[in-house]
């Protein structure tokens, strides 16, 4: 939510922050901007997307080494030019950009204007930069104007900062909303994630939460908000490649990474079939899988997405290993005063490792003693560094808002641990063997799905213009109608409800006409002939059936207007098949309204705002 970006070194900062801006418009595009340094300080931004700053910097460049780049998800303030980041002290000395919320801002701006401040815009972001302004008056050093300004801010915060009072340097603190410094040869360049840096260094250090950085051509230093004292930070290795976050001849992020899949899943199973024992191997749970295994109960926290994925989780750990699983919103669960014991293991669900409600709801989970679990893309993002162990899903960066291949790794994740736990409980080693070979199978079926695209995309034709759907599902696929109601709505704004499918009757089947369509996942599993009927009853009412079947199941062809095929595979697997055509409808019917899938509106790819 917002992208941060800055540049210090030899190289002319603009066009150094216009790219990583590129990269991190995923995480919004309301309004875009630039500040540099040269003698004086120089600030470009515009409402809209990042490519409208492209053309403006074309038409006026601004030249200097030393800048600030940021892309917003406005939260205070509409997404005007004013509103629009950098903000600068009423003077033009200071610019900063900012991701997150500064919650105490109305606070601070009262003290600020009666000690005769002005402002300009309506954002929070405007009173830290007058703050800071105030502080560097008193005290005539940037660096300690900038700790101070800082440890008056109540809320979440990725920041940078320049300033021609100290023109060689770039300041930047983080508390809440990731910050990553990147270490390339007399140059750094920071940015809220790694995709804005690989193409210049793979060397990266990341802010923990209440650290700070002041940053020279050829040297920094990170230390603590709080009492100034230094702290060493590990420099790590970004391990993906440019390419990875590049749309490789694709129209769209979502549709690269839709296609994907097959590699993904492969990759979240790499090195964990152990067929000699018919198991699973997990090396990230290895210290904690006896107390995963003896666990009273599992709490999954996540949001959008993941949340949904989680729910498939709960059904297939209770459902293999018998171990008790209530599945929350991560954003209810912080709140709402939660019973945890210490008995208890609370997993977070993440693709970005960053949603600000997760965090939240795992450290509030930690601090009433709980054990806490991390199933995360992102290496090395924050929830993946905040719980006692976790498993990665290894996706692979994931760039389009609208979450696909993130979320067929994190139920292959989820399987793998429910069948490990399973196989120390009261699985048998010949079911691991069906199921290993099962999970074997897979990748080739997901491939095998998503060569019948063109057929999905003949069908979204004909839905292209109407106003609502339902998705309805039951068992493992309720949790996969709940996603497939999410990827429509979220893309192409079509209005759509996910439901489960026999909990139709007592309100959604209201809705349904000759124009209401409704898409039923039905695989053959043992609840295949209550799908039938909830199938009939939506045909009595003459609702306009999409049916995802099994090959080779005739029955259901006279029942449904589309009949879309897919492979069978174990009952506890099918999610992960049955969500692939789903994915692939929102896409088309997207493509075929004209909005913009890569970048729907409102969305950001990391809330890291409550
Ligand atoms: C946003 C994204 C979704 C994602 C959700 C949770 O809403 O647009 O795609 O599912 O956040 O994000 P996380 O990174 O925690 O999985």
């Amino acid at each position: 939510m917002c992208g941060i970006v800055g540049y210090i070194g030899e190289r002319e900062a603009s066009s150094i922050l216009l790219n990583g801006l590129k990269h991190l418009e995923y995480r919004g595009y309301d309004s875009a901007g630039v500040a540099v340094i040269n003698s004086e300080l120089t600030v470009k931004k515009k409402a809209g997307k990042v490519s409208g700053l492209d053309i403006l910097l074309q038409t006026d460049p601004v030249i200097g080494k030393v800048g600030i780049g940021h892309t917003r998800w406005a939260t205070h303030g509409a997404p005007t030019d004013l509103n629009a980041h950098p903000h600068t002290d009423s003077d033009n000395n200071i610019a900063l950009i900012h991701n997150g919320i500064i919650e105490n801002y109305a606070a601070l701006k009262k003290k600020l204007a009666a000690d005769g401040c002005s402002f300009k815009s309506e954002t929070d972001t405007e009173v830290l930069v007058v703050l800071i302004r105030a502080f560097y008056d008193e005290f005539g050093n940037m660096a300690k104007a900038f700790r101070y300004a800082l440890k008056q801010v109540v809320g979440a915060y990725g920041i940078a900062m320049v300033s021609t009072f100290d023109p060689d340097r770039l300041f930047v603190a983080r508390n809440g909303s990731p910050l990553a410094i990147g270490i390339g040869d007399r140059e750094f360049i920071v940015a809220s994630d790694a995709s804005a840096i690989v193409q210049h260094t793979r060397q990266v250090v990341y802010l923990d939460d209440g650290e700070m950085a002041v940053i020279e051509r050829d040297r920094y230093v990170t230390k603590r908000i709080d009492d100034d004292t230094p702290v060493d930070k590990e420099v790590e290795e970004v391990v993906f490649d440019l390419a990875e976050i590049e749309k490789g001849g694709y129209n769209h992020f979502m549709l690269k990474e839709i296609f994907e899949q097959p590699e993904a899943i492969r990759n979240a199973m790499r090195g964990r079939l152990d067929l000699e024992a018919s198991t699973v191997r997990l090396g990230g749970l290895m210290n904690v899988i006896d107390r995963l295994r003896d666990a009273k109960r599992l709490i999954i926290i996540a949001c959008g997405t993941s949340f949904h994925a989680g729910l498939v989780g709960e059904y297939l750990i209770e459902g293999l290993a018998g171990i008790p699983v209530e599945v929350e919103y991560a954003s209810e669960f912080r709140y709402r005063d939660p019973i945890i014991t210490k008995e208890d293991i609370v997993i977070a669900i993440s693709q970005s490792g960053e949603t600000i409600d997760t965090l939240a709801a795992l450290r509030e989970a930690r601090n009433r003693g709980a054990m806490t679990l991390g199933i995360v893309n992102v290496v090395s993002s924050s929830i993946a560094r905040q719980t006692d162990a976790g498993v990665y899903s290894h996706a692979g960066p994931e760039i389009g808002v609208a979450s696909t291949k993130a979320f067929t790794s994190q139920l292959m994740v989820l399987a793998l641990m429910a069948v490990k736990l399973a196989r120390m409980k009261r699985m048998s080693a010949s079911e691991g063997r069906t199921i290993l070979k099962a999970l074997h199978e897979l990748p080739e079926k997901v491939e095998y799905t998503l060569s019948r695209h063109e057929q999905v995309k003949e069908i979204s034709r004909a839905y292209a213009e109407v106003p609502n759907f339902l998705y309805l599902g039951r068992g493992y696929n309720y949790p996969v109608a709940l996603e497939g109601a999410l990827k429509l709505k979220e893309i192409s704004y079509i209005h759509a409800e996910g439901y489960p499918a026999a909990e139709m009757k007592h309100g959604p089947i209201a809705l349904i006409d000759k124009n209401m369509p409704v898409v039923f996942i039905a695989p053959q599993d043992a609840v295949y002939d209550k799908v039938i009927s909830n199938i009939e009853e939506v045909r009595a009412r003459n609702g306009r059936v999409i049916a995802i079947a099994n090959e080779g199941n005739r029955q259901i062809e006279p029942l449904a207007e589309h009949v879309i095929y897919v492979p069978e595979t174990l009952p506890f697997l099918s999610p992960i098949i049955n969500v692939l055509p789903l994915q692939l409808l929102s896409y088309y019917v997207a493509v075929d309204r004209g909005c913009n899938v890569d970048q729907p509106r409102n969305l950001a790819k990391s809330v890291t705002v409550e």
